[in-house]
């Protein structure tokens, strides 16, 4: 497969050193993408150290088995890393000493005309990361209802004119059944013009592709699972590009790291609830102003750090 488009790893470094403090230890990375940081994850461990990874895509799948042909220390898989626990148990790992995911997509699928998730270009609407699996964005386009459809904008685009861009949408599609990026750029076009398109179209491709992969439910599961499977002292680290994943990712750690949940008026604690992770950044990591530079992409992560107790 040629790579098109080459997908710059964000906050490398910050996100490696935080997640490896046992260079013998056992890690799960559940977003491979092209490998980036899977590479600079094996250079900081030693010959013992192993590394398990996961990509739904097809294509960042096979890139990366080509990739990491020849190191012993990886097995990737072509899954959701939702599937963590069994991939442990086929594995034979009990527990992992660091736990990482760069969410999203990478800059690769955003630019392949393939995917469908850009658009930029003429492509079939489709914004799966499985081609495989589930059905692509048009599909939910053509068969939703109205209120379904503004719902998706508005709950994962936080799009304010949700319910007219569903309104004209359900319209639309009595005439002519909607496939490709196109139609559904120009119709949105029609309703809010030229002047502020871009960022409109942004929300509503980010809305429908976190819809089509069940992105947030996928990410609470991964996380829920994680700590189980994390030893004493090994770390989960999260790269999120918006603010419903980083929202998931900062109530997950906040709940983990609480020592009690008890109402604010309980006059004793009776939660009994376990603290299990203690967290590492108070506040994200965000990009230095020259990653910002050199990879414009690194502007809206964060990364967020926690230990298992
Ligand atoms: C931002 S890219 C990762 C890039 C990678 N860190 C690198 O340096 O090349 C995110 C990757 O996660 C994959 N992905 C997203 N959600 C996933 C899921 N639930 N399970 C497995 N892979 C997923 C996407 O297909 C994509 O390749």
């Amino acid at each position: 497969m040629k790579k098109t488009t080459r997908h710059i790893p964000v906050l490398l470094n910050g996100s490696v050193s935080h997640l490896v403090t046992n260079v013998d230890g056992n890690y799960f990375e559940g977003t491979v993408g092209f490998g980036g940081h899977t590479e600079e994850i094996l250079s900081r461990l030693s010959e013992k150290g192993r590394l398990i990874g996961t990509d739904k895509d097809v294509k960042a799948f096979e890139y990366c088995i080509k990739k990491f042909k020849n190191e012993q220390r990886v097995s990737i898989f072509n899954t959701s890393y939702t599937n963590i626990d069994t991939i442990a148990k086929l594995e034979l790992v009990e527990k992992f000493d660091g736990i990482f995911l760069d969410l999203g997509v990478s800059s690769y699928q955003l630019d392949d005309p393939d995917s469908g998730f850009t658009y930029r270009e003429e492509a079939e609407l489709d914004l799966r990361m499985n081609k495989n699996q589930g059905y692509p964005a048009y599909y939910y386009l053509n068969e939703l209802s109205e209120e379904e459809l503004a719902d998706i904008f508005y709950n994962y685009g936080e799009e304010k004119k949700s319910r007219q861009i569903a309104r004209v949408l359900v319209k639309s599609r009595l005439n002519k059944t909607l496939k490709t990026t196109t139609q559904l750029k120009s119709i949105i076009e029609s309703i809010i013009g030229k002047y502020n398109l871009n960022k409109t179209l942004s929300r509503i491709f980010q809305a429908l592709r976190i819809h089509v992969n069940n992105e947030l439910d996928e990410l609470k599961e991964i996380l829920n699972k994680s700590t189980d499977l994390l030893n004493p002292g090994g770390r989960l680290a999260v790269i999120s590009f918006h603010s419903l994943e980083d929202r998931i990712v900062k109530d997950y750690f906040k709940y983990e790291a609480a020592t009690c949940v008890c109402p604010d008026d309980a006059p004793v604690c009776v939660c009994n609830k376990q603290q299990r992770l203690s967290i590492i950044t108070r506040k994200p990591v965000t990009a230095s102003d020259e990653e910002l530079q050199a990879n414009p992409r690194s502007r809206s992560a964060k990364l967020r750090v926690a230990e298992r107790l």
